[in-house]
């Protein structure tokens, strides 16, 4: 007797093929969906990934046609403002994506439209007040895409992390610095969180999707804190542990920009209303995952941040 072929789900398009892009990807063809993700520059059409390659570069005129995208039911934007603070995505195919038949859009928004609230907490209902120009360019698109007539939901992003984006390798190679600021926290996510998250909401009944959800951890907390127990598990020393105030003369001013922002992400909406469970409620765990999946070696989708 022959098994019935597994019906898809849906067809999932993801716009931009980076580090979260992939790993979403490469969960919902796991999970039944048929999958197109975008690239910019030379892809391996021999390879053999479980999407559809599909490219995407306005900039460079390579926009996809009404027939390449015609059967698209979910939709994934991981594609951050240009230059100009525009929505490369939005710009080139709003008229598109509105004759699609369209389910659920996630957007990949960030934390930082909340802008610096000393330490305070934020949630959803907190009014955003980026104080960063790329952070206004980020609520800018996001609204744009809230008020683009599509079922979207914003998801707002803390710092990222995974396998082949985790403290590891700077510990290891001895690039690491150890900063203290006092008061300072961060927040982050473990990117399985946010794959976890977005397969969560798109399963909601639409009238049950919030427009905006936060996808944090439980933990803010000094980076000295994360680069510690990092160093544990590796079983190595840490760096010797440096002043904010003395080394901010020697950062950069995207460094700077992030230590320029205190602020605690509440994930109530998600984790308490929406009833989904974190994978890595903090970096203790995610952590252990990291390290274990970095030494396996398993493929890891996206380049290392
Ligand atoms: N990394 C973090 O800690 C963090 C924190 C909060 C929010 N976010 C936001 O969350 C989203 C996903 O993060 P990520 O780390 O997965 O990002 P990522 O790895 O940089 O992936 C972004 C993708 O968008 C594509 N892209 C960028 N500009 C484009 C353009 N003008 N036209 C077409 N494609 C374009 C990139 O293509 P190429 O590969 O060709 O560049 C890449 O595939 C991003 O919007 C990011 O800004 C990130």
């Amino acid at each position: 007797m022959t098994s019935a072929p597994v019906k898809p789900r849906g067809e999932l398009l993801v716009l931009g093929g980076g580090y979260g892009g992939l790993r979403f990807a490469a969960a919902m063809a796991e999970a039944g969906f048929g999958v197109t993700v975008t690239h910019r520059g030379q892809r391996d059409s021999a390879a053999a990934d479980p999407w559809r390659w599909l490219a995407f570069d306005p900039d460079a005129g390579l926009v996809p046609s009404a027939g390449d995208l015609a059967s698209t039911t979910h939709l994934l934007s991981t594609i951050p403002p240009d230059r100009q603070g525009q929505d490369p995505a939005l710009e080139a195919l709003a008229p598109l994506l509105r004759q699609l038949p369209l389910d659920w859009v996630g957007y990949l928004s960030t934390t930082g439209v909340y802008g610096d609230r000393q330490g305070g907490w934020v949630d959803e209902t907190s009014e955003a007040a980026p104080s960063l120009e790329r952070s206004r360019a980020r609520l800018a698109c996001e609204q744009a895409w809230l008020s683009s007539g599509l079922p979207v939901q914003s998801f707002r992003l803390p710092a990222i992390y995974g396998p082949g984006r985790s403290p590891f390798a700077g510990l290891q190679q001895g690039t690491s610095r150890l900063v203290h600021k006092p008061g300072q926290v961060f927040c982050r996510t473990h990117v399985d969180d946010i794959v976890g998250a977005l397969s969560h909401c798109l399963a909601l009944p639409a009238q049950a999707r919030p427009q905006l959800v936060n996808v944090s951890d439980d933990c803010p907390c000094p980076s000295s804190e994360t680069l510690g127990f990092a160093a544990h598990l590796l079983g190595c020393k840490l760096p010797p542990v440096q002043a904010f105030a003395s080394v901010a003369a020697s950062m950069g001013p995207m460094a700077l920009s992030f230590w320029a922002e205190n602020r605690r992400v509440r994930n109530r909406r998600l984790c308490q209303d929406l009833g989904y469970s974190l994978r890595y409620p903090s970096y203790r765990e995610g952590f252990g995952a990291c390290l274990a999946e970095e030494r396996a070696g398993a493929p890891t989708p996206g380049p290392a941040g």
